[in-house]
């Protein structure tokens, strides 16, 4: 029996709809490694939840005959779906459909889903791939980046927003990505910059190529723009899929409780010997991460960018947490300024969205030098220290070793409202480390002594034996408690149990004036 006339016409819409830029745009793409905007799609949402929204817009230019090259869906693939059984809002731009460059229509189609995701509290994925401004269209493209640049600040602090690049992202189109909450570039195949290598050589005469200018690897190791870089598609969008089960839906929804595997009252003894007893010798952070933390919860966020502190997300207990934690493996763990923007950022997001936040401290101070002085250590180290401050979750904070000077202060001490304060007896809590002091308040006493060598070891034993302890702290209640090291997954787990319901409101205002 024939297919009734409407619906085969139907059907045959639906064709040049799946089709996208045709069979050898959709091959090229294949070749080079990647899945069309569709495929990444399928691979991100749950089997048969895609709702697409969109399907049949097209654009309304007509200059340059653009009347002649109409495609249904304009180049992008948007619409609702879910994730482990969770409704998110989702776009895909399709290279393969003129270049998956941003139209009017299109843009229009990605502001729709925006609106949805933000209205009904959604997170919102974003899937990049794009040649930027559709050029034929002019400035109404130019406003549809703008429009969804709003949407994004909009819907900021309210609904998750991540963002893949899989693909080119230049000029304004970078911005997008930029202000949404993770970007995930595609190691080999994505690109983002500002403007390209031919206009870098114009006017710094600078040679280089598109990977070095702005490769998965340039922003996940020197400019921190990329988060994560991924092996490839897929694994892209499977690490969209991870970090989305450590979030909310939104900024009124708790995180996701997962029933841990892993025995809450586990303690390892390891820990009492992880940290060396001489002060400078290094260890390995991540070491303790993954020794208290629910087994292979930890997922790490700017795993290769200013590696003295490291951030991300893991589970304690099965209740999703935030990490900031400094890495004595790495300059010795000192707070420069990437590292505070990186930590700064994270604790923020963390703040955001309802993220109990777990520290980590062993930090000898802030960078000296004039490179940190001229590039802004004091303003950018006020990033991380306006963080902590502001944030409302719960905080805790365990200090394995050195807490000196100003980092003291920063990391979620006691003083900025860190709910839970404890540290190891390893910890050395000071203005600044023992032989610094005793330079400083003994200069004369040593340039007068018999043996100023002799003496100045003398002293500074004495120093650190009544001052680099945690007890000093510990007495005026700077710290709740002195624990064993193996005691410390136990500990935080009862500690976030009793903080689930805390309730801190900052004073209303528009919003505070962070240190930018
Ligand atoms: C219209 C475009 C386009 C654009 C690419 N295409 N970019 N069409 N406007 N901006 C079309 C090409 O003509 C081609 O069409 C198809 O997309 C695929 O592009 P190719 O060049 O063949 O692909 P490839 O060799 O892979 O190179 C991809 C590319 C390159 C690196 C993205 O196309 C490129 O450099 N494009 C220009 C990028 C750019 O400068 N964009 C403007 C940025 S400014 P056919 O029909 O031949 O297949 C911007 C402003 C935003 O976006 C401002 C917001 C504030």
């Amino acid at each position: 029996m024939s297919e009734e006339p409407r619906i085969a016409d139907l059907h045959r819409r639906r064709d040049a709809v799946s089709a996208a830029g045709g069979p050898e745009r959709i091959e090229r793409r294949h070749a080079e490694g990647r899945l069309t905007a569709r495929e990444r799609i399928e691979h991100l949402l749950d089997p048969g939840s895609f709702q697409e929204m969109g399907t049949f817009v097209t654009h309304r230019c007509t200059d340059f005959r653009m009347q002649e090259r109409k495609f249904p869906g304009d180049g992008v693939v948007s619409g609702s779906g879910r994730i482990t059984g969770r409704q998110v809002y989702a776009y895909a731009q399709d290279f393969t459909v003129l270049g998956g460059t941003l139209s009017e229509s299109n843009a229009r189609k990605i502001c729709t889903v925006m609106e949805h995701a933000l209205k009904n509290g959604c997170p919102l994925i974003g899937l990049n791939d794009s040649g930027g401004a559709r050029i034929q269209e002019g400035v109404t493209s130019l406003g549809g980046y703008a429009d969804i640049f709003l949407r994004n600040t909009l819907a900021s602090g309210v609904i998750p927003q991540l963002s893949a690049v899989m693909g080119p992202a230049a000029g304004g189109a970078v911005y997008s990505p930029a202000l949404t909450d993770f970007i995930i570039m595609v190691q080999g195949t994505s690109h983002m910059f500002v403007t390209g290598p031919d206009v870098v050589k114009a006017v710094t005469q600078e040679d280089v190529s598109f990977e070095e200018l702005g490769g998965a690897s340039a922003h996940s190791t020197k400019s921190g723009v990329a988060h994560f870089a991924a092996r490839d598609d897929r694994h892209a969008l499977d690490l969209i899929k991870r970090l989305l089960s450590y979030l909310p839906q939104n900024n009124m929804s708790d995180p996701p409780y997962e029933e841990p595997a892993d025995d809450p009252d586990r303690e390892d003894p390891a820990l009492d010997t992880l940290v060396p007893p001489e002060p400078d010798k290094p260890y390995d952070m991540h070491e303790v991460i993954r020794r208290v933390m629910d087994q292979d919860s930890f997922l790490e966020v700017h795993e290769h960018y200013a590696a003295n502190i490291i951030v991300g997300f893991a589970r304690l207990g099965g209740r999703s947490i935030g990490i900031v934690a400094n890495q004595p493996r790495f300059l010795a763990g000192v707070l420069d300024i990437e590292c505070s923007r990186k930590g700064g950022r994270f604790v923020r997001f963390c703040d955001a969205f309802n993220i109990p936040i777990i520290t980590f401290e062993d930090v000898p101070g802030f960078m000296p030098g004039t490179a940190q002085e001229w590039g802004g250590i004091i303003t950018n180290g006020a990033k991380l220290l306006y963080a902590y401050c502001e944030a409302t979750v719960p905080k805790l904070t365990v200090i394995t070793r050195k807490a000196y000077g100003g980092a003291y202060c920063v990391m979620n001490s006691k003083h900025i409202r860190g709910d839970v304060n404890i540290a190891w007896p390893s910890a050395e809590i000071a203005v600044m480390g023992a032989e610094g002091a005793v330079k400083i308040i003994y200069r004369k006493h040593l340039k007068e002594a018999q043996d100023p060598q002799a003496e100045q070891q003398r002293i500074v034993r004495e120093f650190r034996d009544s001052f680099a302890n945690p007890y000093v702290a510990a007495s005026h209640g700077y710290l709740d408690d002195v624990i064993e090291p193996r005691a410390t997954r136990p500990y935080l787990i009862k500690a976030l149990a009793a903080l689930a319901n805390k309730r801190l409101q900052n004073p209303p205002k528009k919003h505070g004036n962070i240190p930018l």
